[in-house]
């Protein structure tokens, strides 16, 4: 009999790659779909994957709506990748960003409880709950200190899927995933802004590209390694949580010289720091260890930071050709 999972959030990145993976590797799978009034399907069709899965309608703030997808879906394996996930987004809208980020992923613990079905259940957490950060490298049992209103609300999903696991002996993991991008990466984020940005200026459409901090740090990786990661929390015998990253960290600034430099051009004379882009409060820098997935699930990124912004740039120089 072919697994059954669920995923919210599968119109998103993760989801998309996650929905690929789980279909190669023989799943029914099933995805709880927001209505949208714009068409938000485009990542399952660019992966040709739309039609192999099965979209239920529902959101993440309606717990009966989670209830009934649960039912139809019979998931023996539900993957919480719902969120509002934009970090400068989360200063213009912290109440919905809690109720959807934070208590959108109880309502979801909640109704695997309440139907019972012994679901095993994977949370998305975020190297974005270290925030200040208080080791140089961050890994499990680094304390954390949110920067944001998102990163509150993914510590308060975080700790209550950690609350079930200890309070109802839920199979219920926590991937602490830091920043991991792909063509498919929406293009408020800055890897794909700076991407469609290169290929943009590249071809004409466009001058200068204005960004905020370039002197913030990331630990970039690509989705299309990370969902790996969080389909083999939810093989092993016991939940637990897991820092994902590639233990190497870049200057924005570096990642734009990367785009840049693949199509010839010199990221000095186009990108223009703009304090519009500042935020509130910034992540200054993240650098994971994920020694511990290494060790136990056996996992470890495949693509570096060069070979990523090279794929996001061609992807995106296609796109801009077609417009
Ligand atoms: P994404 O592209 O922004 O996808 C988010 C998904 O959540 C979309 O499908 C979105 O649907 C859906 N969604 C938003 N509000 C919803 C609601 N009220 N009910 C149901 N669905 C809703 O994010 P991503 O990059 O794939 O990330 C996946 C998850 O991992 C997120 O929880 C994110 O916070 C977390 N995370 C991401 C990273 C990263 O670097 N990518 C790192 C750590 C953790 P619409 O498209 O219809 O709005
Ligand atoms: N988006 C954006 N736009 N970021 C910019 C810009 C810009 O024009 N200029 C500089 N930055 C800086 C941001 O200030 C931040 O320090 C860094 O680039 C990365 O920003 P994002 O790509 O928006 O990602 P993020 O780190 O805030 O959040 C992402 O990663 C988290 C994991 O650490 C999101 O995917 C979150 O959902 C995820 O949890």
């Amino acid at each position: 009999m072919a697994k059954s999972a669920l995923i919210t959030g599968v119109s998103g990145q993760d989801g998309a790659y996650l929905a690929r993976l789980l279909i190669d590797k023989g799943y029914r799978v099933s995805g709880l779909l927001a209505r949208r009034s714009s068409d938000t399907l485009w990542r399952l069709r660019e992966l040709g994957i739309l039609d192999a899965v099965a979209c239920i309608d529902g959101d993440l703030s309606d717990i009966s709506s989670i209830r009934r997808a649960l039912d139809a879906s019979g998931a023996e394996e539900v993957y919480n990748l719902a969120a509002q996930s934009f970090v400068a987004t989360s200063w213009q809208q912290p109440l919905l960003t809690a109720q959807i980020t934070g208590v959108g992923a109880l309502n979801v613990l909640e109704a695997i409880r309440l139907t019972d079905s012994g679901a095993r259940f994977y949370q998305a957490s975020t190297s974005e709950m270290f925030g200040l950060i208080q080791r140089e490298r961050q890994d499990e049992v680094t304390p954390f200190h949110p920067r944001s209103p998102y990163g509150v609300a993914k510590l308060f999903a975080h700790w209550s899927t950690v609350n079930y696991r200890e309070s109802f002996g839920m199979h219920a993991s926590s991937g602490i995933l830091f920043n991991h991008e792909s063509p498919l990466r929406g293009i408020e984020f800055v890897t794909r802004k700076v991407s469609d940005g290169a290929a943009r200026i590249k071809l004409g459409k466009q001058k200068e590209l204005r960004l905020g901090n370039i002197d913030a740090k990331r630990d970039w990786g690509f989705a299309g390694d990370y969902v790996e990661a969080m389909w083999l929390m939810l093989q092993q015998d016991k939940p637990d949580d897991y820092v994902i990253a590639t233990g190497t960290t870049t200057t924005v600034r570096d990642m734009c010289r990367i785009a840049f430099e693949h199509v010839g051009l010199r990221y000095e004379e186009h990108v223009v720091v703009d304090p519009k882009f500042f935020r509130p409060a910034e992540v200054e820098v993240l650098l994971g260890n994920p020694s511990k997935a290494k060790a136990k699930l056996g996992w470890q990124p495949k693509t570096g930071l060069n070979e990523l912004m090279r794929m996001m740039v061609d992807a995106d120089l296609r796109r801009v050709g077609r417009e």
